[in-house]
């Protein structure tokens, strides 16, 4: 059967929604990315870090992924995180897009540059007992798809397995993912490989599947508001037949995430936090626009459920 994962997402895979899922059928998670130099160099009691590195005991397996273009320090970085003893993996950014990340040379800016990434890994397998993972993209842009090559070049380098987003850094999160693409990458190489990108539901699931070849898949955004869905592409992949949840049961989940948030970081930053999750949960629902306004002048978490209770059915 093969792995249905969480995908890492900043700014919203901490560990309440990383329980939710797992709650729901996830089989791994990653953290949200952490910069290696900024964690090597951050006072210990750094709030920033104690949120992003924060897990709950009964989640299931965790991966914390790295980003940086240094290996000494990402190397240093993987061996502390090691010694925590909090996570199952150590996961390597070479995938993200944004211009901060690749400003600095890291995240996807690594593709450009195989031997750098491939030393990275070397550094980090060096540094750490536990397996090392690469998250990845195509390419750079459409004239620069190198994806199977760098796949190659970091595989010999020691990485034991490989999560591939089938776009490029230049498309962003724009036009589709080239899930012919990735299934290139894990004919490729002989690690597993698990596809990403634009897996929204159990048929677009079975779909990815048979085009990649992969052994598993990593949902993003298919589950925000939507931690039921990978019991949906279980069920798809045992070809049994899965109800949506019911609003109220939508409610119930979406309250338990605000709640914990509130347990975790106080109820003001949690309502603060928690309404671009909200306005997940209901989207598509009739109201739910005008909801949505409404959620983001609540003050507190009972004001939210009144709210929530307010749409039909
Ligand atoms: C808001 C947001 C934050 C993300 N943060 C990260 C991140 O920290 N690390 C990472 O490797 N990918 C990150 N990604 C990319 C996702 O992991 C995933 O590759 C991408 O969303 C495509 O998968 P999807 O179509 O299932 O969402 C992020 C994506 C989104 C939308």
């Amino acid at each position: 059967m093969p792995s249905i994962y969480l995908a890492p997402m900043a700014g919203i895979t901490d560990q309440v929604f990383r329980r939710l899922c797992f709650a729901h059928g996830c089989d791994g998670a990653t953290t949200e990315m952490v910069s290696a130099q900024g964690f090597l160099t951050a006072p210990k009691d750094r709030n920033a870090y104690r949120f992003l590195l924060a897990r709950y005991d009964d989640e299931g397996p965790l991966a914390v992924q790295l980003f940086g273009s240094e290996p000494r320090f990402l190397a240093d970085a993987a061996a502390r995180l090691t010694d925590m003893d909090l996570f199952s993996s150590i996961d390597i950014n070479m995938g993200c897009p944004a211009q901060k990340v690749v400003g600095g040379a890291s995240g996807s800016a690594l593709m450009k540059d195989p031997a750098l990434a491939a030393r990275i890994v070397a550094a980090v397998k060096r540094a750490t007992s536990l397996p090392v993972t690469v998250k990845m993209r195509l390419g750079w842009d459409a004239e620069h798809q190198n994806a199977v090559a760098f796949a190659r070049c970091v595989a010999d380098a020691g990485a034991d397995r490989l999560t591939v987003h089938g776009r490029t850094r230049m498309q962003q999160y724009s036009g589709r993912a080239d899930w012919a693409a990735i299934g290139q990458v894990k004919q490729a190489v002989s690690i597993p490989v698990i596809a990403n990108g634009d897996v929204a539901d159990g048929p677009s699931a079975l779909a990815c599947l048979r085009e990649t070849g992969c052994d598993g898949i990593a949902i993003g955004r298919g589950a925000l508001g939507n931690p039921w869905i990978f019991e949906e592409v279980k069920a798809a992949l045992a070809g049994v037949p899965c109800a949506p949840p019911e609003y109220r049961e939508v409610i119930d989940t979406a309250m338990r995430h605000g709640r914990e948030m509130a347990a975790w970081k106080g109820e003001k930053s949690a309502v603060l936090e928690m309404r671009k999750h909200f306005s997940w949960y209901v989207a598509g629902r009739r109201g739910a626009a005008a909801l949505r306004t409404r959620i983001h002048t609540a003050l507190t978490l009972d004001e939210v459920e009144a709210l929530l209770r307010t749409l039909p059915a």
